[in-house]
């Protein structure tokens, strides 16, 4: 998208996209050894039949890293002129220093001011619309914004109902005001008494790590998944109907629509529900799995460079996560 020119249209837009995923694969074969689960049962529960695991040692920012550079050379954005980098994690590298600072270090980019935001698996997308309001109102002049995570560090190996959900990986965007096109709608929710059904007991100050949390499985995932599947589909049917609504345009004219990617059955009773088109969704999960923060910005990623999204089309990202949170964005490409 060329750069914005005029201060009176001002809209925030996407410069550049990146993505990086580990290169071993774990598929529901493998994941059949593992536990006692069927390919059948996962593909037809999840849709998902492979997802990629980063090898031991491999950490959030590093991947985090590989999908900047590559985002910020779409962008031809100098790392040395970046000035707000934002990690949407719920993996982070440490409790601190955040990730964003490790990967401002290995980017060298010096004048970025970093910080990192914690809203699961909506995080990619609460994370663009903080970017967008430091653009808009001129605090920043760009920014950069990442999804990441090492989600197999944290997952029960030996739980069967969790461990073939998810995978690692990360994907980013740069982004600034543009004179075409940009974001054109947004919306952000929480709902925090619905916490219990998705959440990591261990590892923080209610649990710290000792032998006892450590025996106990405390610092692994938890989910209620069928309650998180009933909420997750009025959440995201809801907020899409809402951006659909302040864009002023109807379900109809949106060309691509990028739900998170966790679950087939989900999205397509999303679809249902806020009356688009399905033949609109794109779809990656059977690839990578639910890679929480990094979801929307790995398919939307891929969503372009494969062509099914084109200029000036309407794009609908929406995301639903642990917290709860959820959120969507309206932008014309
Ligand atoms: N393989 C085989 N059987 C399994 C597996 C497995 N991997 N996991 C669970 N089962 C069994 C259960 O034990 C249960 O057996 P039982 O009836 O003998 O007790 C049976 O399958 C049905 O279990 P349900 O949980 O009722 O299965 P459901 O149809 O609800 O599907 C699933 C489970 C896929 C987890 C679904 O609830 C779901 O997708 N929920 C949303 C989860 C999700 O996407 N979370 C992430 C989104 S939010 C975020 O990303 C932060």
């Amino acid at each position: 998208m060329p750069r914005h020119t005029t201060e009176a249209q001002k809209r925030i837009g996407i410069l550049g996209l990146g993505m990086h995923v580990p290169e071993k694969v774990l598929t529901n074969a493998d994941l059949e050894k593992m536990v006692e689960t069927t390919d059948e049962w996962i593909r037809s529960r999840t849709g998902i039949q492979e997802r990629r695991i980063a090898e031991p040692g491999t950490t959030t920012s590093d991947l985090a890293y590989e999908a900047a550079v590559e985002a910020l050379q779409q962008a031809q954005l100098d790392p040395k002129d970046l000035e707000l980098l934002i990690i949407a994690t719920t993996t982070p590298d440490m409790l601190f220093p955040s990730t964003s600072c490790l990967v401002q270090q290995r980017l060298g980019a010096k004048s970025a001011v970093c910080f990192d935001l914690s809203a699961a698996c909506s995080g990619s997308v609460y994370a663009m619309i903080t970017a967008q309001q430091y653009l808009l109102n001129g605090r920043y002049r760009n920014a950069l914004v990442i999804g990441a995570e090492v989600l197999s560090s944290f997952i029960d190996w030996t739980d069967r109902s969790t461990c073939v959900l998810f995978g690692d990986g990360a994907g980013a965007c740069v982004m600034a005001p543009v004179a075409r096109g940009g974001i054109l709608a947004t919306d952000m929710g929480s709902d925090g008494s619905a916490a219990e059904h998705h959440y990591m007991p261990g590892g923080g100050s209610k649990h710290p790590p000792s032998h006892s949390s450590v025996d106990q499985r405390l610092h692994f995932l938890r989910m209620n998944g069928t309650e998180i599947f009933k909420l997750a589909v009025r959440r995201m049917a809801d907020s899409a109907k809402r951006v659909i609504e302040q864009g002023k345009i109807k379900p109809e004219h949106v060309e691509c629509f990028i739900p998170h990617q966790a679950n087939t059955r989900i999205i397509e009773a999303v679809v249902k529900w806020a009356d688009l088109p399905i033949e609109k969704v794109y779809m990656n999960l059977q690839r990578y799995g639910n890679t929480s923060a990094a979801s929307n910005l790995i398919a939307l990623y891929e969503a372009v460079r494969d062509g099914v999204i084109k200029k000036d089309d309407h794009v609908v990202m929406v995301a639903f996560g642990a917290g709860l949170t959820w959120g969507s964005l309206l932008l014309q490409w």
